[in-house]
């Protein structure tokens, strides 16, 4: 049982992001990776799987949709998946996050958490005050949950 948090990120701010969810997360073998480099055998059944990206244009960014779509039909089977994103507080800021949801639970993966935003206070950041504690928090949660889905599936 381990996790991996992929990210993609021009300014480093998802990075930031990343490594706080994988502290959180520590316990279980957590380990960062840019989105480029992913392949479907970095992670196996029952493995948690974490997708992050920068809002670029309303949606994720180009490499991170390619990450999840090159694992191909029913790739992530198996898998334990949730998806952040980084954003700035607008009105209108469109969505990362949801999309990529979308996309891992397509590619057959088990949700077990809601899409979470992270804000950045403009395009090159940085992160607002809290933020990188609060993924660290997250990262925490998804540790029980993770633990949870494993006790259920070995009862
Ligand atoms: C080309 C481009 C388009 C962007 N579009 C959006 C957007 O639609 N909504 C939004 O909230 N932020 C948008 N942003 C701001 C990004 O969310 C911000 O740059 C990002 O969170 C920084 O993360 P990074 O340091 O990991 O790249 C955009 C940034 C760039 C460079």
């Amino acid at each position: 049982m381990k996790a991996v948090i992929v990210y993609d990120s021009a300014y480093g701010n998802t990075k930031a992001i990343a490594e706080a969810v994988a502290s959180g997360l520590g316990s279980a073998n957590a380990r960062t990776v840019p989105a480029a480099q992913f392949r479907r055998g970095d992670v196996s059944a029952g493995d948690l799987l974490v997708v992050g990206s920068p809002i670029n244009g309303w949606r994720p960014t180009p490499k991170t949709m390619q990450a999840l779509t090159d694992v191909g039909t029913q790739g992530l089977s198996g898998i334990l998946a949730a998806a952040f994103d980084t954003r700035v507080k607008l009105f209108i800021h469109g969505d990362a996050a949801k999309k990529i949801s979308h996309q891992l639970k397509k590619a057959g993966a088990t949700l077990v958490s809601k899409p979470m935003p992270f804000y950045v206070g403009g395009t090159e950041g940085p992160l607002l005050a809290g933020e990188t504690e609060r993924a660290r928090t997250w990262g925490g949660e998804l540790l029980t949950l993770m633990k949870t889905k494993a006790t259920k599936r070995s009862a």
